[in-house]
C-alpha cells in the first residue's frame, strides 16, 4: 500500500526537494542494511549487529545467576539469531581454528582436542593459555556465549605433560570399587578444570563382548552391572569437580551397543570391529547394553555421545527410535546428544541428507571436526527449506544452553593459573597407586610363588614393558595412539618400583631383551614384564590378542636363569597365553596401570593382598 502510493503519484505527496531527501535516506538505510549481511563461503554472515538492542550488555537477564536456569535460557534464546543458534550446535576440533576470529564470526559453541591435539609444548600452563585464548574469542560476540571445551580425559588428563595417569577403565573394572572410581573421576576433573577444560568425553559405558575390539580397555569390562555401577560413579565424580565456580561435564558414551559390534564388520577397511555392525534383537540390545545408560541418565548425565556403530544395519547416529524414543523419551534424557567423530556424515548418501537425518533423529551437537563452515551452510539450507524445523533447532540449542548454564559456565571467571599445581599432585599419585594396587589380578600362583621377598638375593628383570611408561599408560596418553617410551609422561616404571621396594642388599639386574651376564647360580626370581604396545580404537582391533614373539623369547631366557619365574602382563585386554602359562610360576594381570607402577609392587611384594577380579573373561 505504502509503496504503491508513492510510485503512482510521487509529486502529489512530496515536493522535489523532499523527494530527493526521502530517496537519499532510503538509499543510506539500504546500504546499512545490506552491510549487515555479507555472503562469505556461501553462508549469510551477519557482519555486525553492533547497533542492535540485543547486544546491549546492560540488558542481560541470562547472566543473572539468581534466575532459574530455564528463565536464563528463555532470555538468551529470545535474543539469538538463527546463525548464533546453529553455531551452538557445532563441536569442532581445535586444530581447525587458524584464526581466533573464526570463533567470533561463526559464534562457535564448542571445541575439542582430539587425542593428542594440544599446544606445541604440552605443559599445563600452555594448555590453560590455549584454552583461555579460545574462550576469550567468544567474548567479542554479541551475546558472549562461552565455549564448551571437551577432551578425552579417559584415564586422567593424560594429554597434558605431568598429569596423573590413572589406570584405564578395564583395570578400574577389576577393582569393582565405585568409591575409588568416583574419587579418580573427581581428581581427573580437577586436573582438567585447572587447564580451563571442563568437558570430558567419559565414562565409556560400552559392554564389550569381543576382546578383539581395540576399545576394550576403555570400558569397565563385560559385566553390564559392573559397567553401570562404575560408570555412574565415574560420571558423578566428574560432575562433582571441586571447582567452586562450576561443575565439570561428563559424557555417557557411546550410545548404544558398541561393545557388541561384530568382528569383520568395520566400515573402515583398516579396522575389524570399530564402527562395525551390531546384530541383536531390541530385547537383547536392551538386556546387556541399556542398563549403564539408564543409570547414567537417572544419575545426572547431561551429555550422551552416540556411537558410530550400526544396529542391524542402521547407523545409531541417524536412529530416531534410539535417540529420541528410547533415550530422550523413555529414559527421560534432558541433556544434549553429541555425535561422534564425523558420525553425522555416515548416515545417508550425501552430507546434506546425512546431517538432516541425524539432526531429525535427535542429534543436538555435531562433532564435525574440520568442516564447520559446511555444517553451518547445510544447517541454514535445511532450515530455510524446512528439512529441519525451527522447533528441532530450538530444542537442540535449548538442551545445549541448559547444560552450559547448569555447569556454571556462564558464571565463572576464566580458569586461573593458580589451580595448575593440582596437576600430577602427590595426592593424586597416591590415589592412582591405590587404583593400580586394587586392579592387580592374580592369574596364577604356583607353590605360593607370590608374594616375593623384599630380601631376595638376586632379582633379574626383563621385557618390553619393564621400563616403559608409555606401555604402562596405553592409548590416549600424550598422543591419540599413546607413546612407546618414557617421554611425555611423568611417573614410575615397573623396574623403578621394584628397585624402590627391595632391600639395599638385593641385587637387581635389568636387560630389556633378557640377556644377562654369565652367572653360576640361578637368580632367586626372574620377573618378565610383557604385554601390548599402545594403541587406540580401531588401530587396536586384533584377530588374536597375544604376546609378541620377542616377549615370549624373553620369557624363555628368564625361565632358565631363575629359580622362580613371575610374568607381569601389561595389556588392555586378556591375551592368549594358554600354551605357555603352564611353565610360569606366578602370573599377574596388571592391565594398563598408568604412571604409578608402585601399585604393582605393593601386591607383588606382599604389602597388600591381591583383590582384583577379572572384569572380562580370560581363558587360561
Ligand atoms: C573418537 C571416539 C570417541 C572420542 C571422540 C573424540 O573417535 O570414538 O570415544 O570421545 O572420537 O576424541
Amino acid at each position: 500500500m505504502y509503496f504503491s502510493h508513492i510510485t503512482k503519484n510521487p509529486s502529489t505527496s512530496f515536493g522535489t526537494g523532499k523527494k530527493i531527501l526521502f530517496f537519499t535516506i532510503l538509499f543510506v538505510l539500504l546500504i546499512i542494511g545490506v552491510g549487515f549481511l555479507v555472503v562469505k563461503n556461501n553462508v549469510m554472515v551477519p557482519a555486525k549487529d553492533i547497533l542492535s538492542e540485543r547486544c546491549n550488555q546492560d540488558d542481560t537477564p541470562y547472566l543473572d545467576q539468581t534466575l532459574p536456569v530455564a528463565k536464563r535460557v528463555d532470555d538468551l534464546m529470545g535474543k539469538m539469531t538463527e546463525w548464533e543458534k546453529i553455531g551452538q550446535m557445532a563441536l569442532i576440533e581445535k586444530n581447525s581454528i587458524h584464526d581466533l576470529n573464526e570463533i567470533t564470526k561463526y559464534n562457535l559453541g564448542a571445541l575439542l582436542s582430539g587425542g593428542g591435539a594440544g599446544p606445541k609444548v604440552e605443559t599445563p600452563a600452555a594448555w590453560l593459555s590455549m584454552v583461555n585464548n579460545f574462550q576469550n574469542a567468544t567474548q567479542k560476540t554479541c551475546l558472549k556465549i562461552p565455549l564448551l571445551y571437551g577432551i578425552d580425559a579417559t584415564h586422567g588428563h593424560a594429554n597434558v605433560l605431568g598429569a596423573t595417569v590413572f589406570p584405564h577403565s578395564i583395570g578400574l573394572g577389576a577393582t569393582r570399587d565405585s568409591d575409588l572410581v568416583r574419587r579418580i573421576a573427581k581428581a581427573t576433573a580437577d586436573e582438567m578444570v585447572a587447564t580451563g577444560i571442563y568437558w570430558s568425553f567419559s565414562p565409556n559405558l560400552d559392554v564389550p563382548q569381543d576382546i578383539r575390539w581395540g576399545k576394550t580397555y576403555e570400558t569397565f569390562g563385560s559385566d553390564a552391572n559392573n559397567v553401570a555401577t562404575l560408570g555412574l560413579a565415574y560420571l558423578q565424580g566428574v560432575q562433582d569437580s571441586s571447582s567452586k565456580y562450576f561443575n565439570a561435564l561428563a559424557t555417557a558414551k557411546h550410545f548404544i551397543g558398541g561393545g557388541a559390534m561384530e568382528y569383520g564388520t568395520a566400515r573402515n577397511k583398516n579396522f575389524k570391529v570399530e564402527e562395525g555392525n551390531i546384530t541383536l534383537s531390541d530385547k537383547s540390545l536392551r538386556q546387556t547394553h541399556l542398563l549403564p545408560f539408564q543409570k547414567a541418565v537417572a544419575g545426572g548425565a547431561r551429555a550422551v555421545m552416540v556411537g558410530t556403530a550400526t544396529w542391524n544395519g542402521v547407523n545409531n547416529t541417524g536412529n530416531h527410535y534410539l535417540l529420541t524414543d528410547v533415550l530422550k523419551k523413555e529414559l527421560g534424557f534432558s541433556g544434549f546428544v553429541v555425535s561422534d567423530w564425523y558420525g553425522v556424515y555416515q548416515v545417508s548418501d550425501t552430507r546434506y541428507d546425512s546431517l538432516v537425518h541425524s539432526i531429525n533423529a535427535g542429534v543436538d551437537m555435531v562433532m564435525t571436526p574440520f568442516e564447520y563452515k559446511d555444517f553451518m551452510a547445510n544447517m541454514q539450507k535445511a532450515l530455510a527449506s524446512g528439512d529441519i524445523s525451527q522447533g528441532r533447532l530450538d530444542d537442540a540449542v535449548r538442551r545445549i544452553l541448559t547444560v552450559k548454564f547448569n555447569t556454571g559456565l556462564f558464571d565463572r571467571p576464566e580458569a586461573v593459573s593458580g589451580g595448575l599445581s593440582i596437576i600430577g599432585s602427590a595426592k593424586h599419585r597416591v590415589l592412582a597407586r591405590e587404583a593400580v594396587r586394587k586392579s592387580q589380578v592374580l592369574l596364577k600362583n604356583e607353590n605360593s610363588a607370590l608374594p616375593l621377598s623384599k630380601l631376595s638375593g638376586q632379582i633379574i628383570i626383563a621385557g618390553s614393558a619393564a621400563d616403559n611408561l608409555g606401555r604402562q599408560a596405553g592409548g590416549w596418553t600424550t598422543e591419540w595412539q599413546g607413546i612407546d617410551g618414557n617421554y611425555g609422561i611423568v611417573g614410575t616404571t615397573v623396574l623403578e618400583a621394584i628397585k624402590n621396594t627391595v632391600s639395599k642388599n638385593t641385587n637387581v639386574e635389568y636387560s630389556l631383551e633378557g640377556n644377562f651376564s654369565k652367572q653360576e647360580a640361578l637368580a632367586d626370581v626372574g620377573i618378565a614384564v610383557v604385554g601390548e604396545k599402545p594403541y587406540a580404537e580401531g588401530w587396536g582391533d586384533n584377530a588374536n590378542p597375544s604376546l609378541s614373539a620377542e616377549d615370549l623369547a624373553v620369557i624363555e631366557k628368564m625361565k632358565v636363569k631363575s629359580k622362580k619365574l613371575i610374568v607381569i602382563i601389561i595389556s588392555g585386554r586378556p591375551l592368549d597365553i594358554k600354551k605357555y602359562v603352564h611353565a610360569w610360576d606366578g602370573v599377574v594381570a596388571s592391565w594398563l596401570p598408568g604412571s604409578e607402577a608402585s601399585g604393582i609392587t605393593d601386591t607383588l611384594f606382599g604389602d597388600y593382598s591381591f583383590v582384583g577380579q577379572l572384569p572380562i573373561d580370560w581363558p587360561l
